[in-house]
């Protein structure tokens, strides 16, 4: 095959998802409905300044990173039903506006743990960026610096926790998925305390998951994909940053039989604050608080990990009810308007994160596309603390909503 066909079979490989994509049919609707949102008709914007919402972003990023690659980044577990699931779960709360108050300054800053931020968007941990941009997480370090952001790192990033916290020109909060020996892990949670993380963001929401829309593309079968990567798990974990010096035979991350057990041995390994990231029950909420969690990331990853049918907006309802205001609770899974973000304030969250926008400014212009990513949302929740008379977050409350 020639280098040609191989990269018209992946594009077609790409539509034919496309067109089964749950996600994009989601979209397709809101676009029958009139509503401006980026769609293959439209020609993709040729710079971030041009992107007026983030799914034009979305449309850049698409002409410009491979197919695989996209993929990697859209796709959720099963068919990505859970995409628009998520989307959707935030019709069921409107808002209510109260009028003539001053809003002539809206303050969005947030305190998180000692540090005040521009705003409450932050940045959520999401693994291999350079697949998106050659400079990626530091790319997006820098975005971050520029808007006073919360970076969030994972912990299969490209670059290491030292470049990142560097290019941020302050410590990030590091994500963990724990290596099967515990020594390795050690050292990472280390090199991130070494790096100054204040915080550590445990996930614990991949037990198991069918990420079949990728496998489509069998890197290590695919032509395209093997003048890059070398096949195998071991060579993939190479390429990963926080796994310099490590004896990668035989280790994998994610661990078979992880209970909250394993809550208290973090808990004993740093002093970083822990935060629990995939909560969406009750149960699991209090689970946290008892074994001394600091926050808790109510999260269904974006729809990458189980297919549950309810939104993370729906699960950060009944975490907060749960949690009763004794930790900081963060929320993320399909965030992409100013008025997402405000009604996950509104209900309670202290800060909302966002993965694929900002990916898809990543991928479109690199640093200025996450810049652009951020500035959008912000200008958009500006937008609607000013139409809700609300011009702080504290002013922000379910008195806010119809719920
Ligand atoms: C993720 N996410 C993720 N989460 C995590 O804890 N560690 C990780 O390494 C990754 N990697 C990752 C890669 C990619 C490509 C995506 C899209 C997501 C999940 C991420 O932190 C977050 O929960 C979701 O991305 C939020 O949903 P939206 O905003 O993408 O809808």
């Amino acid at each position: 095959m020639t280098s040609r066909t191989t990269s018209l079979e992946t594009r077609r490989r790409l539509l034919r998802w496309m067109a089964t994509s749950p996600l994009l049919s989601a979209l397709g609707a809101s676009a029958a409905l009139g509503l401006r949102t980026a769609m293959a008709d439209d020609e993709p914007v040729a710079s971030a300044a041009e992107a007026l919402n983030v799914f034009d972003l979305e449309a850049a990023m698409r002409a410009r990173v491979s197919p695989a690659h996209f993929v990697y980044m859209a796709q959720g577990s099963d068919a990505s039903e859970m995409l628009a699931v998520n989307r959707k779960g935030f019709e069921s709360i409107q808002l209510r506006p109260r009028r003539l108050v001053d809003v002539t300054d809206v303050d969005m800053s947030v305190e998180l743990f000692g540090r005040r931020y521009a705003s409450p968007i932050a940045l959520a941990p999401c693994g291999a960026q350079a697949a998106f941009h050659p400079e990626g997480e530091v790319a997006v370090a820098r975005a971050a610096k520029a808007k006073d952001a919360l970076q969030i790192l994972s912990t299969v990033t490209n670059f290491s926790v030292e470049d990142v916290t560097a290019a941020r020109g302050a410590p990030v909060w590091f994500q963990l998925y724990p290596a099967n020996d515990w020594n390795i892990t050690r050292r990472i949670i280390k090199r991130a305390e070494d790096a100054g993380s204040p915080v550590l963001v445990f996930t614990v929401d991949l037990a198991a998951r069918n990420l079949e829309q990728i496998a489509r593309f069998d890197r290590d079968a695919n032509p395209a994909c093997r003048g890059c990567h070398e096949p195998g798990y071991e060579a993939s974990m190479r390429k990963k940053a926080m796994f310099d010096g490590v004896n990668l035979s035989g280790m994998t991350i994610g661990i078979d039989g992880l209970t909250w057990d394993y809550v208290y041995r973090l808990r004993d390994a740093t002093s970083m604050k822990l935060l629990i990231k995939g909560i969406v029950t009750a149960e699991d909420a209090e689970r946290c608080i008892e074994r001394g969690a600091d926050g808790i990331v109510v999260s269904n990853h974006g729809g990458r990990a189980d297919v549950t049918g309810r939104s993370s907006i729906e699960s950060l309802r009944e975490v907060l009810d749960a949690v009763r205001g004794r930790v900081p609770v963060l929320v993320d899974s399909g965030f992409r308007r100013g008025t997402d973000v405000f009604k996950a304030l509104a209900l309670g969250a202290r800060a909302v994160c966002i993965g694929r926008p900002y990916l898809w400014g990543l991928g479109a212009f690199g640093q200025e596309g996450v810049e652009r990513a951020l500035d959008i949302l912000t200008r958009e929740l500006r937008i609607v603390m000013r139409q809700m008379g609300t011009p702080t977050l504290a002013d922000v409350t379910p008195r806010s909503l119809y719920l």
